[in-house]
């Protein structure tokens, strides 16, 4: 059996492609041209590229020969996992692999859709009840309304639609184009499918709680395959974990977007510490989310009522730019800076160099 080391993760980027990202990363301020990488992204035995993978290879990324970072990682320990039964990690392998952790060994089974490490993963009789936030979008009937109907009502609030968010974290993201991003709380993957489809990022992780959320986004990957054929040049990777214990390895990731996930999590703070841990030195987090200023301002005490609403709701609405300025700070992410639409904000941190 294949047993690997996920040292690194990542499309296999042909060195004069690997140019190409270096001269428009020292270069941020050129409009950079971006080249749609024609091969899917791998996961692949670092002693022999392209070879059989043996059970002591190390998975590399072949994009970014430079820095040689793990990326996935136990979500008990944060030790790198050794990929068992695929030399290869994509959309369809999952389900044919295991992850096994190289310091504690304890075993992560891939499901029919995704990747599934969270740290109560092969637990028998017990399974973690959280927040009704998070426990809500569980369910298959939220998870299936979620793409079709359910997101576009956030308009309401000023959200632009997916298709114009995606533009606009354009700009934010810039600076770790070419990187790979994890599409943290992804739902059913619409940002995923759009990063992945877009060839900006070396490797797209998208990652949910929900195992109804990662089911419809496996099947619009599906679909979108055979519609398009474009899929199997995706490098796209679907992985089950909790926001607030997340398997990657510390500093291994560019970019972290989280679209109208932050008020979802149970708490917001240890979530941005997680998040703030995995990015790299320059990394970017974008994310979307409401602020309930403007009118809602006017309540009287407004702060109390929203704490006693995110107890029972287990959401956690933001009353202000600086409160979602201060969470970033306070775990660590500096430049905080945000584009307003009523109550819809688009928010931008990075880790310090
Ligand atoms: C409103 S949806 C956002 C989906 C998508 N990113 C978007 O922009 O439309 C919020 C997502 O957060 C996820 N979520 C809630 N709690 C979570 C947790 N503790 N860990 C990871 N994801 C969580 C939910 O499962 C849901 O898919």
């Amino acid at each position: 059996m294949a047993s690997s080391t996920i040292s690194n993760l990542s499309s296999a980027f042909l060195p004069s492609q690997l140019s190409n990202w270096s001269r428009v990363q020292s270069k941020p301020s050129c409009t950079p041209t971006f080249k749609r990488p024609s091969f899917a992204a791998k996961i692949r035995a670092s002693s022999t590229a392209f070879a059989d993978t043996r059970p002591t290879d190390t998975v590399v990324v072949e994009k970014d020969v430079g820095s040689s970072k793990n990326i996935l990682a136990c979500p008990i320990c944060y030790e790198p996992v050794t990929l068992i039964g695929a030399n290869v990690l994509s959309v369809e392998s999952a389900r044919a692999s295991s992850l096994q952790c190289s310091t504690c060994k304890k075993t992560y089974s891939g499901k029919e859709t995704h990747l599934e490490l969270t740290v109560a993963s092969g637990a028998k009789e017990y399974d973690d009840a959280m927040p009704m936030a998070t426990e809500f979008f569980r369910t298959p009937f939220i998870s299936f309304l979620y793409e079709r109907g359910w997101r576009q009502n956030f308009v309401w609030g000023g959200f632009p639609g997916p298709e114009k968010e995606f533009e606009m974290m354009k700009d934010y993201l810039n600076p770790v184009l070419g990187g790979n991003i994890l599409d943290a709380s992804c739902g059913s993957g619409l940002f995923s499918r759009l990063f992945a489809k877009s060839g900006l990022f070396s490797l797209v992780m998208a990652l949910d709680y929900s195992e109804n959320m990662l089911q419809q986004c496996y099947e619009f990957v599906k679909q979108e395959r055979l519609s398009k054929r474009t899929i199997s040049n995706w490098n796209l990777i679907l992985v089950r974990a909790d926001i607030a214990r997340l398997p990657f390895v510390s500093g291994s990731l560019d970019a972290v977007h989280a679209g109208a996930a932050i008020h979802c999590w149970p708490s917001p703070s240890a979530a941005v510490a997680e998040v703030s841990r995995v990015l790299r030195p320059g990394g970017v987090f974008v994310g979307t989310t409401y602020i309930l200023d403007g009118p809602f301002s006017f309540i009287p005490f407004l702060k109390p009522i929203s704490q006693r609403l995110t107890q029972v709701s287990g959401s956690n609405f933001f009353l202000s730019e600086r409160e979602l300025e201060d969470v970033c700070r306070a775990c660590g992410l500096v430049d905080f800076t945000c584009t307003r639409n009523r109550q819809f904000v688009m928010f931008s941190a990075t880790k310090p160099s």
